[in-house]
C-alpha cells in the first residue's frame, strides 16, 4: 500500500440559512426496509490496513432492489464459525453502486467474526448478507448549500466514507468536514481513498486526520480527542454555527464526549446523529436470542402477537422468564430480523401497535422513532397481558 501524506485543510465556512438545515432523517429515502438474508458471492477481499479488509459482494440483477441502500446504512453478515452461527453488522463503505455492496471489517482483538473475516474470507466464497438497514443517513434531495461534519474513530469511518462521498458527489454546493482519529498513520483505513476524495473536491472537503499516538505538525491533530481538544477544534477549524448536521461514529466514550461538547456549545441534539458499533459491554452481545424458554401449564403468561411479511402469529411467554419479544417471536418464525441482539444495530425494530413494553437498552432508535411507537424487539419486554407489534411498518 502506498504511503500517503495525511495532510489537513479547511475549505472555509459559509453561514447557512437554518431553514435549509437537514435536521432529521424524516425525508431520507430508504429508512426502514425489512431485513432479509440472501446468499451473495464475495467478489473481492482487499486489505486496507494490517488489521482491516474491504469485502465486496456481487449483487445479481434480481436482487438489485434489495440492496439499493442509502449512504450510512449497514448490513448484517451471517456465518457459522467453529460450529456457532454468528451475525455481525457492518456499515456500507461506498456510495450507492448498482451490482455490488462493500463493507470494511476491522479485526477486533479476540473478536471471532472480524478475525475470521480478516483471515479466512476469500473471493468466491458465499456468505449470507442481510438487506441494508439503519437510519444513520441524510436526506439526499436537500443537500444544496449544506455543510455536514463527520467525526469518526477507527472503523467508524465506514459509514462516513459512504456519506462523504455521496454528499460531495450529489450536490456541487454541499460541503463535508471529516475529523478522523486513529492511533497511528498505519491504522488509517481508506487512506488513499480519502486523499483521492480530497483531490477531487479540494474546496468542499475539509479532511483532518488526528493521530493519538503519533505527533503531527499541529498539536490540534496530535493526541487523543478530549474535551479540551474538541473545544479548540470548534473554535478554530469547525465553526458549529456554520454546520447543518453532525455525524458521529466511534467508541461509546468518544461519541458521548462529542455529543456533550457539541450540545454545550449550542448545537441542537436533533442536528447530531450517531452510530455505535458496540456499547463496550460484552455482557449484552447476543442478548437472549436462542435462550430456551419452556411454558409450563399454569404459568402466568404474556401474549405476543406480531406481523411479519403480512402474516400474523401469536406466541406466549411466561411472565417469570423475562423474555424479549424477539426471542419469543423467533420460536415460531425463525426469519424474524435481528443482528446484534444487544440494542445497538436497530435491525429488530418493530412498531408497537397495542399494549406496552419496557426497553432495557436503546442505542439505535432516534427520539422521533420512539415517539412514533417503534421499539427494539430484542430489548423489549411485555408489561401488559397482550402486546401487538408490527415488523412491516
Ligand atoms: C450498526 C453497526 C455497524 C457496524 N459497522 C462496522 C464496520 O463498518 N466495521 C467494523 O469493523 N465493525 C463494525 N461493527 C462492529 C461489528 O458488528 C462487530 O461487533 C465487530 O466486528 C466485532 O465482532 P467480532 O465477532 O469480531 O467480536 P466478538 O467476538 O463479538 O467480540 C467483541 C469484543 O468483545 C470481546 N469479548 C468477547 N467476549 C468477551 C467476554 N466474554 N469478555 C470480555 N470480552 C469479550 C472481544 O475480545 C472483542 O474485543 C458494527 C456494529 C454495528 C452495531
Ligand atoms: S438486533 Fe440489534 S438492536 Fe435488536
Amino acid at each position: 500500500m502506498a504511503a500517503r501524506n495525511l495532510g489537513s485543510s479547511d475549505s472555509g465556512t459559509t453561514v447557512l440559512d437554518p431553514a435549509q438545515a437537514v435536521a432529521t432523517p424524516e425525508g431520507a429515502p430508504a429508512g426502514k426496509r425489512r431485513g432479509r438474508f440472501h446468499t451473495l458471492t464475495v467478489a473481492e477481499v482487499r486489505p486496507l490496513t494490517q488489521d482491516s479488509v474491504e469485502v465486496t459482494f456481487a449483487v445479481p440483477p434480481e436482487l438489485h432492489g434489495e440492496y439499493d441502500y442509502d449512504p450510512g446504512q449497514h448490513l448484517a453478515l451471517r456465518a457459522t464459525i467453529d460450529g456457532r452461527e454468528l451475525r455481525r453488522s457492518y456499515s456500507i463503505c461506498r456510495p450507492r453502486t448498482v451490482g455490488s455492496v462493500s463493507v470494511a471489517i476491522k479485526r477486533d482483538l479476540g473478536g471471532v467474526f472480524s478475525s475470521w473475516a480478516n483471515t479466512e474470507l476469500h473471493a468466491g466464497d458465499r456468505l449470507d448478507v442481510m438487506s441494508p438497514q439503519g437510519t444513520f443517513t441524510t436526506a439526499l434531495d436537500t443537500l444544496d448549500d449544506t455543510h455536514i461534519v463527520g467525526i469518526a474513530a477507527g472503523s467508524g469511518i465506514t459509514p462516513l466514507m459512504s456519506l462523504a462521498h455521496t454528499v460531495l458527489e450529489r450536490s456541487a454546493t454541499s460541503r463535508f468536514t471529516l475529523v478522523y482519529t486513529n492511533r497511528t498513520a498505519l491504522d488509517v483505513m481508506f487512506l488513499d481513498e480519502l486523499a483521492d476524495l480530497k483531490d477531487k473536491y479540494p474546496a468542499r472537503l475539509a479532511l483532518h486526520h488526528v493521530l493519538s499516538r503519533q505527533t503531527r505538525s499541529s498539536t490540534l491533530l496530535s493526541g487523543r480527542i478530549d474535551e479540551e481538544k474538541l473545544r479548540l477544534m470548534l473554535a478554530s477549524i469547525i465553526r458549529p454555527a456554520a454546520v447543518d448536521e453532525w455525524f458521529l461514529c466511534g467508541p461509546f466514550e468518544l461519541v458521548q464526549l462529542c455529543r456533550d461538547t457539541l450540545e454545550s456549545v449550542g448545537v441542537a441534539p436533533e442536528h447530531i446523529r450517531f452510530e455505535l458499533f458496540t456499547t463496550g459491554e460484552p455482557a449484552h452481545a447476543g442478548g437472549d436470542t436462542g435462550r430456551p424458554v419452556i411454558v409450563a401449564a399454569g404459568d402466568k403468561t404474556f401474549e405476543i402477537e406480531f406481523t411479519l411479511d403480512g402474516e400474523s402469529a401469536t406466541v406466549t411467554t411466561p411472565v417469570n422468564a423475562k423474555e424479549s419479544i424477539l426471542n419469543a417471536a423467533l420460536r415460531v418464525r425463525p426469519d424474524v430480523p435481528f443482528a446484534c441482539a444487544g440494542g445497538v444495530c436497530g435491525t429488530c425494530r418493530a412498531k408497537l401497535v397495542s399494549g406496552d413494553v419496557t426497553m432495557t437498552e436503546n442505542y439505535a432508535l432516534e427520539p422521533d422513532e420512539i415517539a412514533r411507537g417503534y421499539v427494539l424487539t430484542c430489548q423489549s419486554h411485555p408489561t401488559t397481558d397482550k402486546v401487538v407489534v408490527d415488523y412491516d411498518v
